[in-house]
């Protein structure tokens, strides 16, 4: 009898044409609560999921025969790791074919706020534009000013590399300090979280969410950044504290910022929404056709790669 695979959620359909090869996979196209993916795992060997998919232990022990959980995104804070691994379930990520795409976003971002791209789209679409005027939507440049990496993981250092383009200077931070070969390749310099907060004009948050890093960044912290200060998160939400965020932004304490991801998302803090000092983007970090495709089947393959018996590609742990 062949295997029974469940796919989540809509995904590129790559996913879907690879496992159903050799698999029996049913593929559910609606977002699914913690309860009904209680009442449905129960039948298969594997689930191929989003981040938006609650994993928790009451999901691991309503199947039985789980043996691999692979997430479709390169964070996995939607997933019980603990109780994963206390019940032999692979878990895996999708790594490395996002790194550019969501450098990328970030940057976009970067590049939004500094420049007020969304008010100037804003402006005209609305019929305000009258003409240039000297003093009109005045940004802050870029060039030559301090790039600051909060997790210098691969995307982070992606977002550094790009940075060089614009003749920054890179510091980052993060729990270890990189070797002194890789701060030489990315020029990149290893300071405090203070001496980070102090001197980035602009700060990208490229880390995971862990419990080290949840709510690492609320008023305390934008209080010490400079008041012309650029925030940008393209990790995770929580670790930011939204309600400190406004406060940072409406008190002029950072001059501006630009999130792909929220504290309670889908959730975003209403305030922010009339504040046009923010960049808001609906969570598309790695959304590009190429790298959703590219995520869909590393995610399929690791699953392949367990029901088959072997070790999967990209897990988050090892059993
Ligand atoms: C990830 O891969 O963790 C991203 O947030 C999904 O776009």
């Amino acid at each position: 009898m062949k295997k029974r695979v469940l796919i989540t959620y809509e995904l590129p359909d790559i996913a879907f044409r690879f496992l159903s090869r050799k698999y029996n996979v049913t593929w559910n196209k609606r977002q699914l609560t913690e309860s009904q993916l209680v009442s449905k795992v129960k039948p298969f060997q594997a689930l191929l999921t989003t981040l938006a998919d609650p994993i928790t232990e009451r999901v691991l022990s309503a199947g039985p025969w789980l043996k691999c959980v692979a997430n479709c995104a390169v964070g996995y804070n939607n997933i019980d790791l603990r109780a994963a691994c206390a019940r032999g379930v692979w878990v895996t990520n999708t790594p490395e074919v996002l790194t550019e795409a969501t450098a990328d976003t970030a940057w976009a971002l970067l590049l939004s706020c500094a420049r007020r791209i969304p008010e100037g789209d804003r402006m005209v679409r609305a019929g305000k534009f009258k003409g240039a005027h000297p003093l009109m939507l005045l940004g802050v440049d870029l060039h030559e000013k301090t790039l600051g990496i909060f997790g210098f993981g691969r995307i982070g250092k992606a977002v550094a590399r790009r940075g060089r383009g614009w003749n920054m200077r890179v510091i980052y931070h993060q729990r270890h300090r990189e070797s002194p070969a890789m701060e030489r390749r990315y020029d990149a310099r290893y300071v405090s979280f203070e001496a980070l907060l102090k001197y980035s004009d602009f700060l990208s948050v490229n880390s995971p969410l862990t419990p080290e890093t949840k709510g690492r960044f609320t008023a305390r912290e934008f209080r010490k950044m400079k008041p012309t200060a650029i925030f940008i998160n393209t990790g995770r939400g929580a670790i930011h504290r939204e309600k400190d965020l406004v406060a940072a932004l409406q008190r002029g304490w950072i001059y501006s910022a630009g999130l792909d991801v929220y504290e309670n998302e889908p959730r975003v803090e209403k305030r922010l929404l009339k504040m046009e000092n923010c960049t808001l983007l609906p969570h598309i970090g790695s959304a590009t056709l190429e790298t959703r495709n590219a995520m869909a089947l590393l995610a399929a393959q690791n699953i392949d790669r367990v029901l088959s018996g072997r070790s999967p590609a990209t897990p988050v742990a090892s059993l």
